[in-house]
């Protein structure tokens, strides 16, 4: 929304929300408070913001105004009742749908932004047109609703929205699909923009996360084919990337997908085949996902076979716990079942990232973390634990081993020279991310194993 107000300005922007403190953050003059960590964002809203870009939590009086609504919410996948675990809980959408059905005024072009399975479309038209049922023809209002998903990405979400490779557009009435498209055409080439059914537009959403996430699938299974072959998952994806017709992005082998969307988005197409029918279908995709929970494991467990066979009492340090570079969003991440796994074996855990805050950590391993002192007292006890560690130079002192998970561009730049003199001997660099300089470790006197290297096994 802040990018549509920054390239359309004669369009007015209101991002509404019920809850408070998120629109208060997002009003902050201390732009380091935005609720969201992502590059380049706090400059679009610092020209936008007050000029044609509002946050509220007047969500009335912005439904009454608005000629078009974005539903914006999130759809986690349901936790109980039918189609838990897979299907997504529509609950938030819908009531999105209900108020606007209550609040809104004349003509309105609502526009499906969430990720949403296959026909949610219809749930909303339903709710919609319901709402109108009852009115006199006076009263009446009129709604169109359109799918328009995202396909950005987080940490580079602004380059991804200023230059889209397409943006899609799903509907049944061509004059909203072209209001919609004609704000796109401030920025975005008209052959980029793609017009396409309801149906189409929500299933390639989908299908695109699927796609994308069963790369990473099959790459990561070829890096523990590599390690146990001796062939170099990189040279592998560099060879087979350069054939056109596969494509070198989205090759690289890494600790498993994380991220809100990529198991989400699988698990309800998984539903949506056994809805429909159509096991084998439901299984390929899931294997997707089955494939990249192994992989996590397969890391940790790696770990403690390196650290001979026990990690109790062992200090390693994890580098990185966001689920990629440039983010603060933790969601799925890897690192948070690897964590899980070394803290299980015994392992007293050192945890840096830039971005990621400790109480995040806290939550996502649903355990506190300890202050120094304790360390001394608990290390007695063979009990597993974690604590934060602010300066990347602190986290290296008496540990076992590195552990790198997430990609950030300071973990490429570490002098292991003076590294290796703080850590205890021996002591190992697991690179699970493919960013240090495998020399560089190897002459600081440091085991190395790399994922997907079969030379470093
Ligand atoms: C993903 C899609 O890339 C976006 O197109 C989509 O709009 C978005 O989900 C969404 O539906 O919200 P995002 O989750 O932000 O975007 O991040 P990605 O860059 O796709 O990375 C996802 C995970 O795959 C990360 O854990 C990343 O480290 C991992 N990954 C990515 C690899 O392990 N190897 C790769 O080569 C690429």
């Amino acid at each position: 929304m802040a990018v549509i107000a920054d390239k359309c300005p004669d369009i007015n922007v209101v991002v509404v929300d019920i809850n408070k403190n998120r629109i208060k953050l997002w009003n902050d003059n201390d732009y380091s408070k935005l609720p969201i960590y992502e590059p380049g964002l706090d400059d679009v809203i610092r020209r936008c913001r007050n000029n044609n870009l509002w946050f509220s939590t007047d969500i009335k009086e912005n439904i009454a105004t608005s000629d078009m609504i974005f539903i914006s919410v999130n759809t986690p996948t349901k936790t109980k009742g039918v189609g838990a675990g897979e299907a997504s809980n529509l609950k938030w959408v819908e009531s999105c749908a209900r108020e606007v059905a209550i609040h809104a005024k004349g003509h309105t072009i609502v526009v499906e932004k969430s990720t949403l399975p296959v026909r949610t479309a219809e749930v909303i038209k339903n709710i919609l047109e319901a709402s109108q049922a009852k009115k006199n023809n006076s009263e009446k209002n009129s709604f169109d609703v359109l799918s328009n998903p995202e396909f950005l990405a987080e940490g580079s979400a602004i380059r991804d929205l200023e230059y889209p490779d397409r943006v899609l557009i799903g509907g049944d009435n061509p004059i909203a699909m072209n209001a919609l498209g004609g704000i796109y055409e401030n920025w975005v080439k008209k052959e980029k923009i793609l017009y396409t059914n309801l149906w189409s537009s929500e299933l390639a959403k989908l299908t695109a996360n699927a796609f994308l996430a069963q790369r990473i699938s099959s790459i990561n299974s070829i890096s523990a084919l590599c390690e146990a072959t001796g062939a170099d998952v990189r040279e592998v994806s560099r060879a087979i990337g350069t054939d056109h017709r596969i494509g070198s992005k989205f090759l690289d082998s890494g600790p498993g997908f994380g991220g809100s969307c990529f198991k989400k988005d699988i698990l309800n197409l998984v539903y949506l085949s056994k809805y429909f029918k159509l096991p084998e279908v439901a299984s390929f995709w899931e294997s997707v996902v089955t494939l990249n929970n192994w992989h996590q494991n397969r890391v940790s467990r790696l770990i403690v076979e390196k650290l001979f066979g026990t990690l109790s009492c062992k200090k390693i340090a994890i580098l990185g716990f966001s689920f990629k570079a440039n983010t603060n969003d933790t969601r799925e991440s890897a690192a948070i079942q690897i964590c899980k796994n070394l803290i299980e074996e015994g392992a007293i855990l050192h945890i840096h990232d830039p971005k990621v805050d400790v109480k995040q950590i806290e939550k996502d391993l649903n355990m506190k973390p300890i202050i120094d002192e304790e360390v001394k007292n608990l290390n007695k006890t063979n009990l597993g634990m974690w604590k934060m560690v602010k300066n990347l130079e602190d986290v290296f002192e008496e540990i076992d081993a590195t552990l790198i998970l997430t990609e950030w561009e300071d973990y490429s730049k570490i002098n292991w020279q003076s590294a290796s003199k703080k850590m205890r001997s021996p002591s190992w660099v697991f690179d699970s991310r493919s960013v240090v300089n495998q020399k560089n470790v190897i002459d600081a006197g440091l085991n190395f194993w790399r994922i997907g290297d079969g030379s470093s096994n």
